[in-house]
């Protein structure tokens, strides 16, 4: 098992490391993330249309006509359509859920990275159905949740194979991936995916929630929206919907901080029937599933 003193110099400079080397990642990953908070130009189009061929395009439109993600509407059959129908925050957020899962479909660099897309396309939905019950906006807490992990990708890719075994300690452990992480590494994927969060440019909003979803302390300044995705990121990992393994922890979600901070500013907290809430999840759960090509619950 890799120790900190691995990951030498120190963690800071290894963080430095993945900054840099993530200028060369192929995709369309830091365009996309940018393209959160304004639309592609009309002269991106070529470029996007020639990115999102073959499978990559089948999983944008299997995406863009599952129901729960995009809601109903005529049947999407191109980019084109998915933009006219979709709207641009949702469009640009399916494009992002496409281009991840594409990497995690080729991802050498950890097995079974599906079962993380389930998680951050159900944490997305997750993210999206709360925030309305609370009468705030989903739009932005889809997009949040899509990426609140985003670190985790920057891991695997940029750890050269370092990041597998994190993971597989984890895993062994039956520990939280970002306890498992600082332990090993001396940073999480919330420094890690911050860091390339800001360097792409994504909107300042989302790479709070990035950096903070695992925070154990919302303070008077905390913002809703990365609140709103740590209880979503916390629900699916208890309702079985986390990276593909046990995690032992017992958590009582009403006592969390973020529920806590929440329940102080959204009256709708108060009455929030939370049991039935967890039933909805596994709707969600089987259809990132489904949209991940992975058959049923793994843990
Ligand atoms: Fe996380
Ligand atoms: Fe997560």
């Amino acid at each position: 098992m890799s120790s900190p003193a691995q990951f030498s110099p120190s963690p800071d400079q290894r963080l430095a490391d993945m900054a840099q080397s993530a200028a060369a990642w192929e995709g369309l990953l830091g365009f996309l993330l940018e393209r959160l908070g304004q639309a592609p130009a009309s002269d991106e189009w070529q470029l996007l249309e020639a990115h999102f061929q073959g499978g990559r395009l089948e999983d944008f439109l299997a995406i863009a006509n599952c129901h729960l993600v995009s809601g109903a509407h005529a049947p999407v059959g191109s980019l084109r359509q998915g933009w006219e129908l979709l709207g641009l925050d949702r469009f640009v957020a399916v494009l992002l859920a496409a281009e991840m899962l594409s990497w995690c479909r080729n991802s050498a660099e950890l097995s079974g990275a599906e079962n993380f897309w389930a998680h951050w396309l159900g944490c997305a939905l997750v993210s999206q159905a709360f925030a309305q019950r609370l009468g705030l906006a989903g739009e932005q807490a889809f997009a949040a949740g899509l990426v609140h992990d985003l670190g985790q990708m920057a891991n695997a890719r940029l750890l050269n194979g370092h990041y597998a075994e994190v993971v597989a300690q984890a895993r062994n452990q039956a520990n939280s991936l970002d306890q498992s992480e600082h332990t090993a590494m001396g940073f999480t994927h919330c420094d890690s995916g911050a860091l390339l969060a800001r360097q792409w440019n994504t909107p300042a909003a989302l790479v709070r929630v990035i950096e903070a979803h695992h925070q154990a302390e919302f303070n008077a300044d905390g913002d809703e929206l990365t609140a709103v995705v740590s209880v979503a990121d916390q629900l699916c990992r208890l309702c079985g919907l986390g990276y593909g393994f046990y995690e032992a922890r017992q958590v009582d979600m009403t006592e969390e901080a973020a529920w806590q901070m929440l329940a102080q500013r959204c009256p709708a907290l108060r009455s929030f029937d939370l049991a039935r809430f967890t039933f909805e999840i596994s709707e969600y759960a089987a259809e990132a599933r489904k949209l991940a090509g992975i058959a049923s619950t793994e843990e």
